[in-house]
């Protein structure tokens, strides 16, 4: 029996900041964005959205597909929680209406987590086949207005169906892992933004694919060149090239910049368009290869790093379903990004000053977006989430 990723599916906001407006207002080239980092947009939470909202709108299809009562566990993974002590998830477990008897819990550890979750819903599936889990990366990537990491920011949700002989990705169980307790990136509880050394954790970020690349190589018969595609995580698309082209040379794999470049290419068009969405990153870039090669990818291999920065790092790979092409969800995801309205610079900094209320008054929140899902208010410092 094989176990892996049955249906994958994403949303991310309704609204868009283009990187061009944000270099025009810092009188910059925006060549650095566009060519530099490799991203165009970042998808900018309205305010009546959240990581919860994001993931019940990524997991909708998926459980409209294949009925409330059977899942049986729901894994949610954020770096941006909303509760210190309540799991995100089990109000996506309202709002999705699943039964009483699916277990819920809340997964940290930066942008890693969603793999965690892929790992243990894997775990859990080959316990029971017949209780498939579902897993939801969702976050708000946000940054301090005027620091590099400012323009790659963003917001997305993946929700994923872990089954047994899955349709889409079935997972090889041998992996490579790297753990370090490293700096590079962090958000301390009283702050909404995330503090990050920018060089430092792009140095880390290869430092970790390297150490878990060495791992998996003592763990697996998998050798480089038996994998055909590589996912990265994305905090911006330049990481993935850097990243490719380090584990390249690792391998000394003589390969030339072109062929570097296919491996990754389709992989990195959604991110372009989205930003950051940390957990939700890799698995974005996953939805991207799947539904933007040129190729049929029945059979071919994928391999996938996931990072997260603190730092938790994991390769691993698995190969595609024949009938993979029947599962996705490609035309929803391009929907989704082509209906966005792109915001002007004021209106971008207006959403980002947007305030969090803390005072525990009865605060209801103007309606924005155009998902099925809303959090309506916040009283009594309750949040009221809503289908629209
Ligand atoms: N045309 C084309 N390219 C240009 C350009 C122009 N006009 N101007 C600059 N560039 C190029 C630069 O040469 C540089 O390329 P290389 O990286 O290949 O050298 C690139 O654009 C970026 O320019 P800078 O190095 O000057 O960029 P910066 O210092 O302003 O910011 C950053 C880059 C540090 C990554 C910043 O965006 C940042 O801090 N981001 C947040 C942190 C992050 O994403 N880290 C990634 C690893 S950690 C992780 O993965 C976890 C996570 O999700 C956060």
């Amino acid at each position: 029996m094989s176990v892996g990723i049955d249906e994958i599916s994403f949303y991310t906001s309704g609204q868009y900041l283009d990187l061009k407006t944000l270099a025009e207002h810092q009188g910059i080239d925006s060549n650095k964005y566009y060519d530099g980092i490799g991203q165009e947009k970042m998808s900018m939470a309205s305010v009546d959205e959240d990581v919860v909202t994001l993931a019940a709108n990524a997991a909708l299809p998926i459980v409209e597909r294949i009925g409330r009562e059977s899942i049986g566990a729901l894994l949610f993974a954020t770096e941006t929680g909303i509760d210190q002590s309540k799991a995100a998830g089990v109000y996506v477990h309202r709002l999705l209406e699943l039964n009483s008897n699916c277990r819920v819990v809340e997964l940290k550890q930066a942008c890693y987590s969603a793999t965690a979750a892929v790992q243990m819903g894997c775990a859990l599936v080959a316990r029971n086949p017949a209780r498939p889990v579902l897993v939801v990366a969702s976050d708000v990537a946000r940054y301090d207005l005027g620091s590099p990491g400012e323009a790659t920011q963003g917001c997305g949700a993946v929700a994923m169906l872990i089954t047994a002989n899955p349709r889409i990705l079935a997972l090889d169980p041998e992996v490579g892992n790297h753990t370090e307790d490293v700096m590079d990136f962090w958000r301390p509880n009283y702050r909404s933004n995330a503090l990050v050394d920018g060089k430092y954790s792009t140095k880390i970020y290869l430092k970790s694919l390297k150490r878990c690349w060495e791992h998996f190589s003592e763990q697996s018969s998998v050798s480089y060149a038996d994998i055909d595609y590589f996912c990265y995580h994305l905090p911006f698309g330049k990481m993935a090239q850097k990243a490719h082209s380090h584990l390249s040379r690792v391998n000394k794999s003589g390969q030339t910049p072109e062929q570097l470049e296919q491996q990754i290419e389709p992989t990195l068009k959604y991110n372009r368009l989205i930003g950051n969405s940390y957990t939700a990153s890799m698995y974005i870039g996953l939805c991207s290869l799947l539904e933007n090669s040129e190729e049929s990818l029945a059979g071919r291999r994928v391999g996938l790093f996931s990072y997260g920065s603190g730092c938790v790092a994991e390769f691993f790979n698995g190969v595609v379903q024949a009938d993979y092409a029947a599962a996705l969800h490609k035309q929803r995801h391009q929907q989704i990004l082509s209906q966005r309205t792109e915001l002007s610079y004021d209106e971008y900094i207006k959403l980002y000053h947007y305030p969090n209320p803390t005072d525990g008054g009865d605060h209801r929140l103007a309606e924005q977006t155009q998902g099925a899902f809303r959090l309506a208010a916040i009283t009594d410092h309750k949040r009221e989430y809503v289908a629209r």
